[in-house]
Formats: C-alpha cells, sequence, structure tokens
C-alpha cells in the first residue's frame, strides 16, 4: 500500500472477489490488469483475494494461462515477474460447472476458508444465458446473505437483448439480489474523458448558459472502431451495432450530455437526472425510422493499409447475413432545454480510425460581417475527445495574420493529461467504485428498460431487413449519412 492511499484512506475493504468466467478474455484483458494496478497504486486492500471459478483446469494450469493472457493482452502493463508473484498470492481457484450447484457449495466453503467475514463481490465475466442461474446458484449456497459485510454483484453488457428480456433479467435477479447490490457495467461510463464531462458541465459557469436549444444546433455522440467484429460473430451476428454500441454507451454518454445538474454527487441523484433525460426522448415510430436512422455493413477495404474482408466474409457470418456493423440514430429530447435539437449517435466498425467524441456544434452566427456574400463562417464546435488522446477542443474562427480580413478555424485544445499523467483505464475506475459501493458509474435497472423501449422501434424494423447498404472498410463513405444530418449545421462530422 502507498503512504498516499493509507494517509488518504482511498484504499478499498478488504473483499473476496469472485471471478465467474476467470479463464476468459475479459479476465485477462480487463479484470486482471486493472486489479494489478489498483494494487500498484495502493487502491487493493493486501487482505482483498481473487476467487477464480474454473472449469476443467488446474489452478497451476489457470494460474499460467491467465498471466500469459495479460502479458499478451495487457502489454502497456508491463508486468514484472515478482510483481505477478505477489499478486498470484492473492489468487486462489474454485473447479466447477457454473450448471452444478456443488459448484457454488465448494464457492461458499474456499470463502468461509479464506476467512468468513469478508466482503465478497461477485463478477460475472460469462455470457448472459449464466449470468441468473449464477445468481441463483449463489442464493442457494447462502452466499448472497449480508451478515458478515457487503454482497455485491457485476453483471457484464448485453443486458438483455430487448426490453422483454432486460426485463426478465431484472426481476431474476432482483429476486436473488436487492438492487442496491446489483452494478450493471458499463464501461464507457468508466472513462475518465466520459467523467470529465460532467466536470466540464458542472464546475464551469460559462458552460449553463451556452447548453441549450438558444445555443446549441446540434450534438453528435460518436464511436468509431477501425477494428471488426474479432472472431466474436456468433454475439455480434445476433446483436449488430444497434444493440452493441448504441442502446448502451452511446445512449449513456448522451444522459450526461443531456441532463440536467444532479442535486447532489449520489448515485441515484444522478441516475434520476439521466433517467429524465431518457424518459424525455421522443418515441421512434414503427416503419417511420428510416429518415431517422442508418444501418449498413462494411465491405472489403483497406484499413491501416492492410488489406481487411467483408463483414459476410469473416469467420462464422453467414455470406447472407444484414446484421449492421454501422449505426446511426437522430434522437431527440423533448424538454425545455433541448426540444428541437437532434442527437445523432453513431457507431461503425472498420471506419477510418479509431476515435470516439462528443460535438456540440453550435448555431451559426446570423450572417457574415466579414464577407456579406460569402459562406457563413464556420460554426463553432466543442468537441470532448473521449479517446484516444483524450481532452477538450474548441473550434472558434479567427483573423488570419496579414493586412486583410480573411478568416482561419483556430482550435483551442486542452489536452486531458497535459502533464502526460496516466489515464485510468476503465475497468479499474469502475471496479474500484464497486468495492467502495459507489453506483454512480453503473446502469439503474429503469435506466437500462427505458434504453430498450426507445430503441424497440429500431429493432423492430432490423428484424424486416431483407437488404442492407454496403461501406468500404477503411473509410467514411456511408451511404446515407448526408441525409440523415440535413438540417444540422456543418453536417456530417468525420473525425480528422
Ligand atoms: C464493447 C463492444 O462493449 O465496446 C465492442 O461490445 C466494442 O464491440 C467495445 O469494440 C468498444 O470499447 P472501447 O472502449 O474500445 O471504445
Amino acid at each position: 500500500m502507498t503512504d498516499a492511499a493509507i494517509e488518504t484512506n482511498q484504499t478499498s475493504p478488504p473483499t473476496n472477489i469472485v471471478i465467474f468466467g476467470a479463464a476468459g478474455d475479459l479476465t485477462k484483458r480487463k479484470l486482471l490488469p486493472a486489479l494489478i494496478n489498483m494494487q500498484r497504486a495502493g487502491l487493493l486492500h493486501p487482505d482483498s483475494v481473487v476467487t477464480g471459478v474454473v472449469n476443467n483446469r488446474t489452478e497451476a494450469e489457470w494460474l499460467e494461462l491467465v498471466h500469459q493472457g495479460i502479458v499478451d493482452y495487457a502489454p502497456e502493463l508491463n508486468l514484472q515477474e515478482t510483481e505477478w508473484q505477489a499478486f498470484a498470492e492473492r489468487m486462489h481457484m474454485v473447479p466447477g460447472d457454473l450448471g452444478d450447484a456443488e459448484t457454488y457449495t465448494r464457492l461458499g466453503e474456499a470463502l468461509q476458508e479464506l476467512d468468513g467475514q469478508k466482503n465478497a463481490l461477485f463478477y460475472c465475466a460469462i455470457p448472459p444465458q449464466w449470468y441468473t442461474r449464477t445468481a441463483e446458484g449463489l442464493q442457494a449456497a447462502g452466499l448472497t446473505r449480508q451478515d458478515n459485510g457487503f454482497r455485491r454483484i457485476v453483471i457484464e453488457k448485453p443486458f438483455g437483448m430487448d426490453l422483454e428480456s432486460a426485463k426478465s433479467l431484472n426481476t431474476e435477479l432482483q429476486q436473488v439480489f436487492d438492487e442496491s447490490q446489483i452494478y450493471r457495467i458499463d464501461h464507457y461510463l468508466g472513462k475518465e474523458s466520459v467523467q470529465n464531462l460532467m466536470v466540464f458541465r458542472f464546475a464551469n459557469s460559462i458552460m449553463e448558459p451556452l447548453w441549450n436549444r438558444q445555443y446549441i444546433d446540434h450534438v453528435q455522440i460518436l464511436a468509431a472502431e477501425s477494428i471488426g467484429i474479432e472472431y466474436r460473430a456468433n454475439y455480434y451476428e445476433n446483436s449488430g451495432a444497434l444493440r452493441d454500441m448504441i442502446q448502451s454507451h452511446l445512449m449513456q454518454v448522451m444522459t450526461l450530455v443531456a441532463m440536467e445538474p444532479p442535486v447532489e454527487l449520489t448515485d441515484d441523484a444522478v441516475r434520476d437526472e439521466k433517467m429524465k433525460v431518457l424518459r424525455a426522448v421522443r418515441p421512434f415510430e414503427f416503419q417511420t425510422p428510416k429518415c431517422q436512422a442508418v444501418f449498413a455493413q462494411y465491405a472489403k477495404g483497406q484499413v491501416n493499409g492492410e488489406k481487411v474482408p467483408a463483414y459476410v466474409g469473416e469467420e462464422d457470418v453467414a455470406p447472407d447475413s444484414v446484421t449492421e456493423t454501422f449505426a446511426a440514430a437522430k434522437f431527440f429530447v423533448d424538454n425545455w432545454r433541448w426540444q428541437g435539437v437532434p442527437f445523432i449517435l453513431w457507431t461503425g466498425k472498420r471506419m477510418k480510425k479509431r476515435v470516439s467524441e462528443i460535438v456540440i456544434r453550435f448555431r451559426e452566427v446570423p450572417f457574415n460581417l466579414f464577407d456579406p456574400d460569402g459562406p457563413a463562417p464556420l460554426p463553432n464546435a466543442l468537441v470532448f475527445r473521449l479517446q484516444p488522446d483524450e481532452g477538450v477542443f474548441l473550434r472558434t474562427n479567427a483573423k488570419k495574420p496579414g493586412l486583410t480580413t480573411e478568416m482561419q478555424r483556430l482550435v483551442m485544445r486542452a489536452p486531458y493529461a497535459p502533464d502526460g499523467s496516466d489515464v485510468a483505464e476503465a475497468y479499474e475506475v469502475l471496479l474500484y467504485d464497486v468495492l467502495q459501493g459507489d453506483a454512480t458509474l453503473f446502469s439503474r435497472a429503469d435506466e437500462v428498460e427505458e434504453s430498450w423501449k426507445i430503441i424497440e422501434p429500431l429493432l423492430e424494423e432490423a428484424k424486416l431487413r431483407t437488404d442492407i447498404k454496403r461501406y468500404p472498410a477503411g473509410t467514411w463513405d456511408v451511404p446515407g449519412m448526408g441525409p440523415l444530418l440535413a438540417g444540422c449545421v456543418g453536417g456530417w462530422h468525420k473525425p480528422s
């Protein structure tokens, strides 16, 4: 533990961190690297232990597997052998199948042996069809009672596949855990750059007067990726970009852009405000979303100089698949602040580059004083770059040096970490928060249901789809985006 962590009392409470799916990708890529980083920073209590529930492996095999996984998938961690050995001291394995009641009994015995008095965090890094069974298994083995400390469960996304399945999952989980014990992960909320949006909005007095329909023309929230589906066809074929990114990550970000200032920084105060935004979203109407949404799929092309196959040429994708790898939707938040301001959320795989941004485009000036016959000056824009190169940019117009009055674009840049300090990984932020019992950055049951309800008409439309537009991989050439943004000043924002 570092001195600073002890002095400021920031270390998380001693906890049995139980990972279901402990040999899987998420554990290797994100969870263990996040816990190791927390150990480095003194934020993981020395008495906290990590128990992996694993099938068909010995403890030695499991440790070897995850160690190699961390080295391969999280090279930025620069994990040294001695540090791994120290971390591995905390690790234990419980063998067993998630469908077998014995597994949970064994887990209970193991936790008792480790220290029956401790808090327990159950992390479900498993396929969604196992969430309920796992929660019930824990209950049946008496592991959900909060007699000696807290019991919390973390549920990964996707949380349901539509409104009905999300509602059932909520009901099933709430039969085992109280809502306050359930942490639904949306890792976009764990990104520091997303939290910076809240600070930027509510700690600067110059923002509030501008943050409304009077000054803002429209908002674009985007997550472009250069990667494809990365061998996840089985999941992605049933999901598509709308479910994968818009219903969860981008709609959550939209609520933070649009919400009113919460009365205090508690989880429920923030989530109440986010929920009000969702409730104000104008419903899409079945069969009309065509002019309010764009769906497309990547064709073959080149990304970063390398040839890549079309989506339908990826392993395990049906050759006639019409699943969208690009989705855009235009939302309206019908309330006092935002009435008439479009929020365009878009995301795509195999795009020209990887970049996630929130773009606030302001209205144009009433006329061009400097060239009355010329085009209007470019609109001002405030851009929150969520990743990579996190920061905030303000796009303005200024005078070009010289004797004539010509304009040039002036971009004021404020990097998020100007001194080069590390930006914490989303999973580290979120794991720390669960251990601290702070649910502000997690989606509440009603938020998840409301967001599914909003996009339901788009999902219905997708079910009837027989064909889909295509865009060449590695480009921004998505058909339909021009018309979707018609009337929005500056049109479609293609990140530079
Ligand atoms: C996940 C999606 O939730 O987020 C992936 O399932 C996507 O398809 C990923 O690639 C994007 O996350 P990030 O943090 O890289 O923007």
